[in-house]
């Protein structure tokens, strides 16, 4: 189902997608440059958008009293419509290029309740008074950190594709990941952003265990002692 959207919203979204593929900045010149002086890691910091569904599946996750934090929000095309549902969003996205071509084509339809920063979400101070991140970025590097200042924040939930890259998952931050050690069977997601199966395949229709210290945190741990 695709949501019903306000008229200038909708017109605004238009704009956005009629942008070709030819005019995308991470094609400028100097973007090596850019992303190596960012920390912006293999294709991390490509902008790239998702289709209706992906957007659906995350907005239908929104509430009203929401102040919604979405890391990497590329071209706004998904803040606006986060815009239609939360209280407040703050989209914060490092790429000036994509920011200037999106605020340009989204003029003065912006909405009075989306606040949109051009920074580095790594170097950024989170907002103490978000209920929900979203981060959909199927390549990201930085999984762990981004956790951990959520939580650190207050955030509730996250809302990301980071872990299965496939679909889009809520956690709820508020919930204890339990030891990687206590899963004997199946699925798990870790805080770290590594996902696996532990077992013979017994369980593989159940629900992921939301776990800590996996085998991939140990090689991390152990390569950084
Ligand atoms: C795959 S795109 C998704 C864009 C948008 N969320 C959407 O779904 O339409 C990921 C975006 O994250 C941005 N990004 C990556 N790392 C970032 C960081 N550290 N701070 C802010 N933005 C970042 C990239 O520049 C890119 O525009």
């Amino acid at each position: 189902m695709v949501r019903a959207v306000s008229r200038p919203l909708r017109d605004a979204i238009r704009r956005l997608e009629e942008r070709s593929g030819g005019d995308r900045p991470q094609f400028a010149e100097d973007f090596a440059r850019f992303a190596e002086r960012h920390d912006l890691r293999g294709w991390e910091g490509w902008f790239s958008p998702y289709d209706d569904q992906i957007y659906e599946a995350v907005v239908s996750q929104i509430r009203s009293r929401d102040l919604v934090f979405e890391i990497g929000a590329g071209d706004l095309r998904l803040a606006l419509r986060l815009a239609e549902q939360a209280q407040h969003v703050y989209a914060i996205e490092v790429n000036p290029l994509i920011l200037a071509q999106a605020l340009s084509r989204v003029g003065l339809d912006l909405p009075r309740n989306l606040h949109v920063i051009c920074a580095n979400a790594l170097d950024f101070p989170f907002p103490s008074s978000i209920s929900v991140a979203v981060l959909l970025m199927r390549h990201c590097h930085h999984f762990p950190d981004y956790v951990d200042r959520l939580e650190a924040a207050g955030c509730r939930r996250l809302i990301t594709n980071a872990r299965w890259r496939t679909h889009v998952e809520a956690i709820d931050l508020t919930m204890p990941p339990i030891d990687f050690d206590a899963v004997d069977e199946g699925w798990y997601a870790c805080r770290c952003g590594a996902t696996g199966y532990v077992g013979v395949g017994d369980r593989a229709r159940e629900r992921p265990a939301e776990v800590a210290y996996c085998p991939t945190c140990r090689v991390q741990r152990s390569s950084v002692v």
